[in-house]
C-alpha cells in the first residue's frame, strides 16, 4: 500500500478506512463481521482507521478499540469529539440542511472528558490524530484548541485535527497549536471546500482527509445507474441529493464517471477516488465499505494515474456545484 504524508506530521497509507459505515447507517453489518473488515484493511496496509465518538453514540470507538487489538502499533488512529450524544450533556443547536440539528460542545470541560471517554472506549492509550468534529458557534475556536492541546501534554493524544471548519477558522486554530489535518467533506459530489478550506490546508502545511469521499456511495453505485435504490430505513434518505427528482437527476449528471471508469478499466469508486487523490499530495481519503472486497478495490485507487486529459474531461463534465440538493451545512 501506497503511503502519503499527510500534512507535516503525519505518515499514512494513501487510502484509509471511514469507520462508521459499520454502525448501519447505510446497511446493517454484524459485530464480528465488523471487526474482521477492520481487521482487514489493517493486514492490507489501510492503517488510517477513522472514527468519531458520536458513531453509534459511542459504540463505533468500541469496536475500533476491538479490531485493534493488538495491532495497536499498525494502525494511525483517528477519532473526533464535540458532537454530543450523552443525554446529560449540553452543546450549542447547529441547524443542518438534512432535516434535524447537531448538538456540538467545544468547551474546555467537555473537550477534557471527551477525551477521556474516547482512550476508555478504544481501549488504548493514545490517540494519533484527534479532531474537532464541528465548531462550536458559542465557544471561541482557540479555547476549544487550547483545551485540546493539554491532551498532546499529557501524551494522550499525538496529533490535532479540525472537522468541518472554514480557512478562517483553521488559520485561527493553527496559531494556537499546529494542527495536523482538516477533514471536511469533498469528493466529486461536494467540491465546496476547494472554494476556501483546501486552500488553507496546502498553504499551512495542513493534511486533508475528505470525508464522503465516494459521495456516500453516490459516485461508486448510483451514478448512472437508475436500478439503485436506497432501503427505506437508510440514513441518506435525509440527504435531498438521494431524494426523488433530484436522485434521478444526480444520476444521470454523474453517469459519465462510469463511462471513463469503464474506458480506464477501473471501477466507478477507483476513479471517484483517484480523482481526490491527483487534487493534493496531501489528501488521503477515507471510504467506507462493509466490505472486504472493496477494501482492496478503493485500496487500488492509489496506483490509478490519471493523466493532464483525464483530470480535464473530468472538470469539464463535473464542475462544484453540478449536483442537485443542498449539503449538509453549506
Ligand atoms: N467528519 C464528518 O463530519 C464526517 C461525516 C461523514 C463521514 N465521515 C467519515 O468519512 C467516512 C466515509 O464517509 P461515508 O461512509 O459517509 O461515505 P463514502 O465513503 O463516500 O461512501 C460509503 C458508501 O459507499 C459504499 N462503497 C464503498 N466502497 C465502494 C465501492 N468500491 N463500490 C461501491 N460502493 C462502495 C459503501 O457501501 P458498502 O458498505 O455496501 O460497501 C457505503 O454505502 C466515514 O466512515 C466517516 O469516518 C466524517
Amino acid at each position: 500500500m501506497q503511503q502519503r504524508q499527510l500534512g507535516n506530521h503525519l505518515k499514512t497509507s494513501a487510502i484509509g478506512y471511514g469507520a462508521m459505515v459499520l454502525e448501519g447507517y447505510y446497511g446493517g453489518i454484524e459485530r464480528e463481521a465488523s471487526i474482521q473488515t477492520m481487521q482487514f484493511a489493517i493486514a492490507n496496509g489501510v492503517n488510517l482507521i477513522d472514527t468519531a465518538d458520536a458513531y453509534g453514540n459511542g459504540h463505533n470507538e468500541t469496536l475500533v478499540g476491538q479490531a485493534i487489538q493488538g495491532r495497536r502499533d499498525q494502525v494511525v488512529l483517528a477519532t473526533k469529539f464535540g458532537i454530543v450524544f450523552e443525554a446529560d450533556v449540553d452543546g450549542s443547536e447547529v441547524p443542518t440542511n438534512w432535516g434535524y440539528s447537531l448538538k456540538i460542545n467545544g468547551q474546555p470541560a467537555y473537550v477534557r472528558r471527551a477525551i477521556d471517554g474516547s482512550l476508555k472506549r478504544l481501549n488504548t492509550d493514545y490517540i494519533d490524530l484527534w479532531y474537532a468534529h464541528f465548531p462550536d458557534p458559542n465557544v471561541p475556536i482557540e479555547e476549544t484548541v487550547g483545551a485540546m492541546a493539554e491532551a498532546v501534554m499529557q501524551g494522550k493524544v499525538r496529533h490535532l485535527g479540525l472537522s468541518n471548519v472554514t480557512g478562517e477558522q483553521l488559520r485561527r486554530a493553527h496559531r494556537v497549536h499546529p494542527i495536523a489535518a482538516v477533514q471536511n467533506e469533498y469528493s466529486l459530489f461536494q467540491r465546496n471546500a476547494e472554494a476556501d478550506v483546501l486552500a488553507a490546508t496546502k498553504e499551512l502545511g495542513v493534511g486533508f482527509v475528505p470525508w464522503s469521499p465516494l459521495g456516500a456511495g453516490f459516485l461508486s453505485s448510483f451514478a448512472g445507474n437508475e436500478s439503485q435504490a436506497l432501503a427505506a430505513d437508510d440514513f441518506r434518505n435525509n440527504n435531498p441529493r438521494f431524494q426523488g427528482a433530484n436522485l434521478r437527476e444526480n444520476q444521470d449528471r454523474f453517469a459519465p464517471l462510469r463511462q471513463l471508469a469503464d474506458e480506464l478499466g477501473i471501477t466507478p469508486a477507483q476513479l471517484a477516488l483517484a480523482w481526490l487523490l491527483h487534487q493534493d499530495d496531501q489528501i488521503v481519503p477515507i471510504p467506507g465499505t462493509r466490505k472486504t472486497t472493496r477494501i482492496l478495490e478503493n485500496a487500488g485507487a492509489a496506483a490509478v494515474h490519471l493523466t493532464v486529459d483525464h483530470l480535464q474531461w473530468i472538470e469539464q463534465r463535473f464542475p462544484p456545484g453540478l449536483a442537485l440538493g443542498k449539503t449538509l451545512m453549506a
